[in-house]
């Protein structure tokens, strides 16, 4: 690649577009910088902007709210069901208003919303859908891959189940806004040198497509083997809330997250750190209580099953560079943490 001279959005940039949109079972797939650069194109393509609201999870990363705010419309957040950690469908119909223009679904952690019942309420209010696939590379909702549902987008940031280094990836089947995707993500051209609209430089490069290609050969292997090993997780471990998975999902495990009740999340993940075993909270504080959400936008809202994961989550190592060694290690910390 280096050796050809092409090194910004050029034949491995395509290659990679095709391989992606193959795997996500769609005709387009548009490659951009990142996930955030995803999203905030994908939001754009679908004309959102200032007095539109948007339907998300407050229990995710922050570009997942940020990108709707960058077009300037509003983020409004519904609670989530307790069980996948995903958006309450039960809840949706009563955040619609008549500003409300897209819903957009967290595939979080890797596994799928419940996209029967999004894509039915979306259809009954002429909703657009834009799902926010970053955790979800290979995921699968009742035989189809996330991201061929609405609007798919995708991050290839290096701690996801695959990377590019850097990287984004929007799939989508409808090909015209898969022409307005393109169109923003160079500088609003169609002709070179000619600007019709407002764009932005959300190009990746072909170093990174040819690291992403790489990764996209290795997808089902790495997703199998994280699947492997949070069945052995779930099998052994005591004391923890494990991962329930729906009838009809497949999960691919960005993260294994347990629920620790009783207020002793913190204590387990300090007596893990101990015993040097990495873990992380995702999500320490939802989106609706972060600080510039509460503090500078002014958001009061009370979404108590969001509040108590994030109280109760704790995500352990599921990599598939983990060893049977690493694994029963887990384990054995864990249960013996409860026994405390
Ligand atoms: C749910 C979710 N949405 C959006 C993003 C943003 O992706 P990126 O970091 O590639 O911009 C991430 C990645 O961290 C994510 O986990």
């Amino acid at each position: 690649m280096l050796d050809s001279g092409i090194l910004a959005q050029g034949p491995r940039v395509k290659a990679f577009e095709e391989g992606f949109a193959e795997m996500c079972g769609v005709p387009h797939a548009i490659a951009t910088s990142s996930g955030t650069t995803a999203l905030h194109t994908a939001l754009l393509a679908h004309s959102i902007g200032p007095g539109d609201e948007v339907i998300t999870s407050p229990f995710t990363f922050i570009a997942s709210a940020n990108s709707v705010l960058f077009t300037g419309a509003r983020p409004v957040f519904v609670d989530i069901d307790p069980i996948t950690f995903n958006l309450d469908p039960r809840l949706i119909e009563a955040a619609i208003t008549p500003r409300t223009k897209a819903i957009l679904p967290v595939h979080l952690y890797g596994l799928s919303c419940d996209m029967d019942s999004i894509m039915s309420i979306a259809k009954e209010h002429s909703l657009v859908v834009i799902e926010d696939a970053c955790q979800s590379h290979g995921a699968i909702y009742k035989g189809h891959r996330v991201g061929s549902f609405g609007t798919g987008t995708f991050s290839l940031y290096p701690t996801k189940n695959m990377t590019s280094g850097e990287g984004g990836m929007i799939t989508t089947n409808d090909p015209v806004i898969a022409e307005k995707c393109r169109v923003i993500r160079q500088h609003g051209m169609r002709r070179r040198y000619y600007h019709d609209e407002l764009g932005f430089n959300f190009r990746m490069t072909d170093l990174h497509a040819a690291v992403g290609l790489a990764q996209l050969h290795k997808l089902e292997r790495f997703n199998q083997i994280r699947r492997a090993n949070a069945i052995y997780l779930s099998t052994h471990l005591e004391g923890v809330i494990t991962p329930r998975v729906p009838q009809g999902c497949e999960h691919v495990f960005h993260q294994y997250t347990v629920r620790v009740q009783g207020g002793r999340r913190d204590l387990l993940r300090t007596y893990l750190q101990e015993h040097e075993i990495g873990s992380e909270v995702y999500y320490p504080v939802p989106v609706h209580q972060q600080i510039y959400y509460k503090g500078v936008l002014g958001y009061t809202d009370s979404l108590p099953v969001a509040e108590q994961a994030a109280a109760e989550v704790l995500s352990l190592p599921v990599h598939s560079g983990l060893s049977q060694a690493d694994l029963e290690s887990i384990v054995a910390t864990v249960n013996e943490f409860n026994k405390i």
